[in-house]
Formats: C-alpha cells, structure tokens, sequence
C-alpha cells in the first residue's frame, strides 16, 4: 500500500468513527451520562467539528454530509452556476443578508460574500429551509438552485431565497479548506 493509499484510509477511518462516535452519544446519553462526563472531550470534538474529503466530487454536483444532526450541501459549482450567481443585482434578493457564519454578521447577500473560495467553486450550506425547515431538492427550482417542496421556496445558485414563503437565505456555516481536498465543518 502507498503512502497516499494509506492516508486515503486514516482519512475515511476518521470520518466513520466520528460519525459512529457521535450517534453513540445520542443514543447512550441517557443510560451513560457518568461516562459521558468523564470523557467529553471526543465526544464534543465529533460533534463540533468534522473534516469532509471533498475529492470525489465533480462540478455541478452536490454532496450531502450530516453534521450536528443537519444536513449540509456541498456543492462544486459549475462556471455557469457561478456566473448566474453572481450576476444578480442586491435588489432582486429578499433577504440582503449573506448569512454566512464565516464573514461580518451584517456582509450584504452577494455571491462573493456566500461562497467557500475566491473563484466561487464551492458552497458550503445548511440544507435546511428557512421557512419550516425541510430539505430543499437540489438542481430544482426556477433559479436553478435549490426548491423545497413543502410550501415552493426557490433558492439560487447561491442558496438564496428568491420566490416563495422562506424568509432567509440558506445559512453558511463554518467552514473552511484544511488542505486541497478537504473542508472542515465547525
Ligand atoms: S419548509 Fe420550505 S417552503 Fe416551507
């Protein structure tokens, strides 16, 4: 085995195991609380904060990850998803607001303000709808984005609201690259 193969395998241990990790505690909270007390530390680690590889996905595709018990849209956007984004005037959009856990808490909704890197290629978001929240489809919708069928919100190719009953635009949590391949979550 190479050394890259090798490292490719801690990698997906690490990812199982936290995610066992985490479900454990849900499920042994109650029965187990002493020992929950008296190891924490891993258990909050899981939970807080997770690394995702990233490497498998193609542009114009999305990968779903739960974290803290959400599901989280990472989405490698195509030129042409970038571009409609990012051509939007502020004042067609409902909610100003970025939302974006990693920039200023007031950051005006633009394109550039929502998205993980410079170029624009990839979106971090909570696939959660900001009206009653269920989980919005992907490549739906009648801004190319996003669509919860709930109640017929329709979200951009920045994951904001543009038409329906959702008051915000999808929440960018924290995240950010941790080498090439991989973002961290929280
Ligand atoms: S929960 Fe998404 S539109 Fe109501």
């Amino acid at each position: 085995m190479s050394h890259a193969e090798d490292h490719e395998g801690t990698r997906r241990d690490f990812l199982y195991y936290a995610t066992a990790g985490a479900g454990a505690v849900t499920a042994g909270a109650a029965i187990w609380p002493l020992v929950n007390q008296m190891n924490p530390s891993a258990d909050v680690l899981a939970q807080a904060s997770i690394p995702v590889d990233v490497s498998t996905i193609e542009p114009g595709t999305q990968l779903t990850v739960l974290w803290q018990g959400k599901p989280v849209f990472i989405r490698r956007r195509t030129e042409e998803e970038i571009t409609a984004a990012r051509e939007v005037s502020m004042d067609e959009l409902p909610d100003p607001i970025a939302r974006n856990a990693n920039g200023e808490d007031a950051a005006p909704a633009t394109d550039e303000n929502r998205a993980l890197d410079e170029a624009g290629e990839w979106l971090v978001q909570m696939g959660v709808c900001t009206h009653l929240g269920c989980v919005p489809l992907g490549d739906a919708g009648d801004f190319g984005g996003w669509f919860c069928p709930c109640h017929g919100s329709h979200y951009d190719t920045s994951g904001r609201i543009r038409r329906g009953p959702a008051p915000e635009n999808l929440p960018v949590p924290t995240s950010a690259f941790v080498d090439e391949t991989t973002i961290q979550l929280g």
